[in-house]
C-alpha cells in the first residue's frame, strides 16, 4: 500500500487519451487513505465526466474558475496552502508548458502558483510533442524548479505509432507521489539489499529451498527507495514484484547472489542482508533427473560460504551492515554473536515461524549501543525503523570523520 494515509493530494487532470486513468489514480489513492481533491482542465471535462472523480473521492471536483459559487465552495489559493502534494496526471503539453512558464489561466495552474508543496508531473503525449525541444525545455525548467517528473513510458500510443509518451504506470506515479512527500534523507546514498530464499539445485529439475517469502527485503527496498538511496535489491526467486524506483538483480543460488554482492559491494554505502541465504548446497548437482530407483536416496551437503563473512573480509570503510537472525531459540544471546562474529553494525532479530511469510513482525534490534525490544509492527513499519539506524549510524560516522 502507497503511504499516503491522512495526506491531501491535489490531483490536476487535463485532457488527453489518457485522462481516463486519471480515474484509477485517484481511486488508489482514496483506497490508500488520502483525501484527494481534483482540478480538471475544460479539455479534461471532455474527455471524462468530473462526475466520474467525484464518485470516487466524495468530493466536489473544480472544473470552471468562473462557475457561480466555485470560489466560496474551495478558495483555490487556500487549497495550494493546505494540500500535501500536487499531482498533474495526466500532464499534457499545453498543461506542461503552462506551468513552465508560470500562466494561470484556469483552476490547476493558478493553483499551481500559489502552490508550496511538491509538485509532480506525470505528462502524457504524442511522441513527437514529448520530443519536441519546446517540451524538452519546459521538462527541464520545471524539474530545475524541484518538480518531480515522472517520465512518460515508451509503447503504443493513440496515435497507432509506437514511441514514448505512454502516461507512466500507475506504480511508478504514486511511488513518486510518496517519494515527493518523504523526508529524502538518504539522497546520494547507496544501498544494496538482500531479499528472498536462495535455491540449490539438486538436479535440473529439484532444488533445496526454503519459506522466505522475501517480503521484509522488499519493504526495505522500496523504503530505502522513497528516502532517495539508489538501491539494488539481489533477490532470489520470490512471487513478488519488483519495487517501483529499484534497480533489480535476480539470482537464484547462493553462491551467485555472492558474486553479484560483491560486485556492487565497492561504492555501496549500506547493505541489509534480509536474505534467507542456504547455508549448505548439494556436494553436485545430479547432470540429468535423478530417478527413484530407491528406497532411500542420500544427499551429501556442502558449506555454502557466508556472504555477511565475505563482505566483513574486503569491507569499504563507509559500509554499514545489517543481518537478520531468524532464531527458534536463545534469540538474544545467538543474535548477539551474530553481531560480532559477522562484524554488524545492526542485527535485526526475530522469532521464527512467527517472522515467515506473514506481514507482521516482533523484532529485536541488537546493536553495541544495547539491544532494542520493537512492538510488533508491519513490515513496512519495521523497515522505516531500521532505515533509521541507518542514517542515524551514517551521521555518527561523518561526526567522527
Ligand atoms: N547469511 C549470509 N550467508 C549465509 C547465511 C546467512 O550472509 N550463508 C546472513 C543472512 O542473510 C542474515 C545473517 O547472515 O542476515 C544471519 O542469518 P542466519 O541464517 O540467522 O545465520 P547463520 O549464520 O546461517 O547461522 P545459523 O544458521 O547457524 O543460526
Amino acid at each position: 500500500m502507497i503511504p499516503v494515509r491522512d495526506k491531501h493530494i491535489l490531483l490536476g487532470v487535463s485532457g488527453s487519451i489518457a485522462t481516463y486513468k486519471a480515474v484509477a489514480l485517484a481511486s488508489r489513492l482514496v483506497q490508500a487513505g488520502a483525501t484527494v481533491d481534483v482540478m480538471m482542465s475544460e479539455a479534461a471535462t471532455k474527455m471524462v465526466q468530473p462526475l466520474s472523480f467525484q464518485a470516487i473521492t466524495h468530493r466536489v471536483v473544480l472544473t470552471d474558475m468562473w462557475a457561480q459559487g466555485a470560489e466560496t465552495e474551495i478558495g483555490h489559493v487556500t487549497l495550494a496552502k493546505a494540500v500535501d502534494a500536487l499531482l498533474v496526471a495526466p500532464a499534457t503539453a499545453n498543461t506542461m508548458a503552462k506551468l513552465a512558464l508560470g500562466f494561470a489561466d484556469n483552476f490547476l495552474t493558478t493553483t499551481a502558483l500559489a502552490l508550496r508543496a511538491p509538485l509532480i508531473v506525470a505528462p502524457a503525449m504524442e511522441s513527437g510533442m514529448w520530443e519536441h525541444p519546446a517540451t524538452q525545455q519546459h521538462i527541464a525548467t520545471l524539474r530545475q524548479r524541484g518538480a518531480w517528473i515522472v517520465a512518460p513510458e515508451a509503447g503504443y500510443l493513440a496515435s497507432g505509432a509506437s514511441g514514448v509518451g505512454r502516461l507512466a504506470s500507475e506504480a511508478q506515479i504514486l511511488a513518486t507521489v510518496a517519494q515527493a512527500m518523504t523526508a529524502q534523507d538518504m539522497a546520494g546514498r547507496k544501498v544494496i539489499v538482500t531479499a528472498g530464499g536462495t535455491q540449490e539445485a539438486i538436479d535440473p529439475v529439484r532444488v533445496i529451498a526454503n519459506h522466505s517469502s522475501g517480503r521484509m527485503g522488499y519493504a526495505v527496498a522500496e523504503a530505502a527507495a522513497r528516502r532517495g538511496a539508489t538501491v539494488v535489491l539481489i533477490s532470489g526467486p520470490t512471487a513478488l514484484s519488483p519495487p517501483p524506483h529499484v534497480a533489480l538483480c535476480r539470482v537464484t543460488s547462493a553462491d551467485a547472489m555472492q558474486r553479484a554482492l560483491l560486485a556492487e559491494l565497492p561504492d555501496a554505502d549500506a547493505l541489509l542482508m534480509a536474505a534467507a541465504v542456504a547455508d549448505y548446497r548439494p556436494a553436485q548437482a545430479a547432470p540429468q533427473k535423478i530417478k527413484k530407483n530407491d528406497d532411500e536416496l542420500l544427499l551429501r551437503l556442502v558449506r555454502n560460504p557466508d556472504l555477511l563473512m565475505s563482505v566483513k573480509a574486503q569491507k569499504p570503510p563507509q559500509l554499514i551492515t545489517v543481518g537478520w537472525a531468524a532464531e527458534t531459540e536463545n534469540l538474544l544471546a545467538n543474535g548477539r554473536s551474530k553481531l560480532t562474529r559477522k562484524g554488524l553494525d545492526l542485527l535485526v532479530a526475530n522469532q521464527v515461524p512467527q517472522s515467515f511469510g506473514g506481514d507482521q513482525v516482533q523484532a529485536t534490534f541488537i546493536r553495541a549501543e544495547g539491544d532494542e525490544a520493537l512492538p510488533v509492527m508491519s513490515k513496512a513499519a519495521l523497515s522505516e525503523k531500521i532505515l533509521d539506524e541507518v542514517v542515524r549510524l551514517w551521521a555518527r560516522a561523518n561526526d567522527n570523520a
